[in-house]
């Protein structure tokens, strides 16, 4: 977590004047968000950005905003340490890093799926936690993870993966997997099943807190910018 006297105490060196910047994640959400940004004016081609290059910042249409490019899970963190004053993230990244710093103002409802756990197709029918008061998970999502069978009694031992965690149970590295599920084609192909939704997850809108102080009115403008794309793109 970041303390809110570290963030405060770098703010205010932050010139004003400088392009805002917004913090985009590359994948799946990238692709759903093209069409909003696009109505937003600040890219022709929303879903190409960055397309081609090996550089990870971008001008926009807008000279006062500047678009860096990472990775999904680190959007959170360049928001809450204040390397990008806003940014698109999904809920469970929220969720799993929980930072004060971070202010989420707009649910922009696209990138739609869900946090499950799952297990090997072909093993028992009964709920995941019934068995033991303890379990090996693969996941992505430690605090999740952590907190979701605590809840129910049960220690969760992590296997902290970034990526592929669906090899671990028929590797005998963890008897579950806890992981993001839109389609389930990546469960079925690997011979895992969907047993209990832990969360419903959508993209979010994030703001720097102190950031929200210090250029209320450029990000605020900008925040309108995204609730009226929004509002044109369901119309
Ligand atoms: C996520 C998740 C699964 C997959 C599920 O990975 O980790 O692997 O999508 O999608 P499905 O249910 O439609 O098959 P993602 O593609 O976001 O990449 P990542 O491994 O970099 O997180």
């Amino acid at each position: 977590m970041i303390a809110a006297a570290e963030s405060l105490s770098r703010s205010p060196s932050e010139p004003v004047d400088a392009p805002l910047i917004l913090a985009l994640p590359k994948g799946r959400i990238l692709k759903a968000l093209g069409p909003v940004l696009e109505r937003t004016g600040l890219f022709e081609d929303g879903s190409a950005i960055g397309e081609g290059t090996r550089s990870l910042r971008f001008p926009t249409l807008d000279p006062n905003i500047d678009v860096v490019r990472v990775r999904s899970f680190d959007v959170a963190t360049f928001v809450a340490h204040g390397g990008a004053q806003i940014g698109v993230c999904g809920a469970d990244v929220l969720m799993e890093f929980d930072y004060p710093d971070i202010y989420a103002p707009l649910d922009l409802g696209i990138g739609g799926c869900r946090i499950s756990i799952a297990r090997p197709v072909g093993e028992g029918t009964h709920d995941t936690t019934a068995a033991s008061s303890h379990i090996r998970v693969a996941t992505k999502y430690p605090t999740i993870t952590r907190r979701h069978f605590a809840a129910r009694g049960v220690n969760a031992e992590i296997v902290h993966l970034h990526g592929a965690m669906e090899l671990a149970p028929t590797l005998d590295m963890a008897s579950v997997i806890v992981d993001l599920v839109d389609t389930g084609s990546t469960l079925k192909a690997n011979g895992l099943r969907e047993t209990d939704v832990i969360a419903h997850v959508t993209s979010r809108l994030i703001v720097n807190r102190v950031a929200l102080k210090t250029r209320p009115e450029a990000i605020r403008a900008l925040i309108e910018r995204f609730r009226n794309a929004l509002q044109e793109n369901a119309a």
